[in-house]
């Protein structure tokens, strides 16, 4: 008996919006694996159409499927619409217009999720549709999936990680080469892991927008981009590259989202992005390239960490396909994966009272009282040093300062007061620190 012989159902029918980095790889494996896919669905999955901006430009695909006007291609008789063109319009209404007619949707859009999956979802849910995103976040690594359905019966307390590959590889270039970071996004560009508006990876932007989908799926909470506390890699600069490898460190734009407790026990949502320092023995250290690593911490499964190729063709087709097949398989069986779940809705805790910790770099004067007088300056503002590491030079000294965990505007008032003391000739670094014991 052949795996084919599982094939039952009514052919799922599929459309194609946007066929460039992504959707090409899409169209090559759905039409290379048909008859795999089809066994896994339960019924045949045809590409019914296939819609680009500009039809002509596209001598290798199929020109019997495709279109330049894909809101006539979602109302044609398609059971299936995977969108990889990306950003919000025109899309938004091709997908709520698909949603509401029952036509399940596959797609990778985080810039469309992370504003506005809750009208999505009730899209959704009038008309029973399926509402599929793996390869949002972490292109090839199945993330999303254990978010949503296998860890749905745990407490989880936190998602950090690595969720953009084009900074990513130009932080890995950086710091491994002295790669200037202009060729260094070039190169990322070519290889297909930047967005068609790189400015949308290196400002923090597309993993601001993967932060919102991994906290309000992680804490059943719906967090838009815009609550994202959001900083790029476009400051960090050689001189930060170079102050964290003289200290074993090492720099990555994190994703974190954390469940924070206040002093009177009531809980809120942290979610931010920016450029944070850890040491070169944390594991996130070594996740190099266009390559992403992600940790989830829950009350009852301890510590996971998922880890593989985060942007590209091939690998977020992988993530498109996974999906495909489950919103087939639920069509041919009746039923239907999971829907929005937002019944917690924690508060979104402002950056300010996050609490973070600081590693400060400075060049100060080399007299007597230099290190106490900075030192009150960080008493006076409530923040706790943890380490201190001075060494001379001539007739200046480096200061190394590693704070205790404190709200982040309080260490940033204490940066701002200390690179106003005569003692302190510049402040040549100041970067979030994770991943050491506080
Ligand atoms: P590309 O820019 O390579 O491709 C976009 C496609 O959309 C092109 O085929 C383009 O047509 C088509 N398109 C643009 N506007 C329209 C329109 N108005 N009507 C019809 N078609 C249109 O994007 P990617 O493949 O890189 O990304 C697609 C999506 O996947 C985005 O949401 C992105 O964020 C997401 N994503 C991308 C990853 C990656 O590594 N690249 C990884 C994970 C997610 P034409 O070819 O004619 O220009
Ligand atoms: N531009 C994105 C990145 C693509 O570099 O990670 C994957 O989402």
């Amino acid at each position: 008996m052949t795996e084919m012989s599982t094939v039952d159902g009514k052919t799922v029918r599929v459309a194609l919006l946007g066929c460039g980095t992504v959707g090409t790889e899409v169209a090559r494996l759905l039409t290379e694996h048909a008859d795999e896919l089809a066994a896994r669905a339960g019924a045949p999955v045809e590409l019914a159409g296939i819609a680009v901006r500009r039809p002509d430009k596209h001598p290798e695909l199929p020109q019997h499927l495709l279109t330049n006007d894909a809101a006539a291609l979602v109302e044609s008789d398609v059971d299936v619409v995977v969108e990889l063109i990306g950003g919000i319009d025109p899309v938004r209404e091709w997908l709520l217009t698909a949603l509401r007619k029952g036509k399940s949707v596959v797609t990778a859009n985080k810039a469309l999720l992370a504003e506005y999956s809750a009208e999505l979802f009730e899209a959704a849910d009038s008309s029973g549709a399926d509402l599929y995103f793996e390869a949002a976040v972490a292109g090839a690594i199945p993330l999303l999936r254990p978010l949503r359905e296998s860890l749905a019966g745990d407490r989880i307390t936190k998602v950090m990680g690595i969720v953009n590959g084009t900074t990513n590889f130009i932080l890995s270039a950086m710091d491994s080469t002295g790669a200037g970071y202009a060729e260094t996004l070039d190169e990322a560009s070519r290889l297909g892991y930047a967005e068609a508006d790189p400015t949308a990876d290196v400002d923090g932007y597309d993993a601001a927008s993967k932060a919102a989908i991994l906290a309000s799926l992680a804490f059943h909470t719906r967090v838009t981009a815009s609550d994202v506390h959001r900083e790029g890699i476009s400051n960090v600069s050689a001189s930060d590259i170079a102050a964290a490898k003289a200290l074993g460190r090492t720099v990555k734009l994190l994703s974190i989202c954390e469940r924070v407790e206040g002093e009177d026990g009531t809980e809120s949502v942290s979610a931010r992005v920016h450029p944070v320092m850890i040491p070169r023995s944390h594991p996130l250290a070594n996740v190099g390239g266009a390559f992403n690593a992600v940790f989830v911490e829950a009350d009852a499964a301890g510590s996971l960490m998922f880890y593989g190729q985060g942007a590209g063709g091939a690998p977020t087709a992988s993530a498109v396909l996974g999906d495909l097949v489950a919103v087939a398989r639920n069509r041919v069986v009746g039923g239907r994966g999971p829907r929005e779940s937002a019944h917690a809705q924690l508060p979104v805790r402002p950056m300010g009272q996050t609490p973070t910790r600081y590693h400060v770099s400075l060049d100060v004067a080399d007299k007597p009282g230099v290190l106490a007088q900075v030192a009150q300056v960080f008493a006076a503002h409530e923040v706790s040093i943890a380490a201190v590491r001075q060494r001379d030079r001539h007739d200046t000294a480096s200061l190394v300062i590693v704070t205790h965990l404190a709200p982040d505007a309080a260490l940033e008032a204490t940066v701002e007061a200390i690179g106003k003391m005569d003692v302190v000739n510049e402040v040549v670094s100041v970067m979030r620190v994770e991943g050491e014991d506080s």
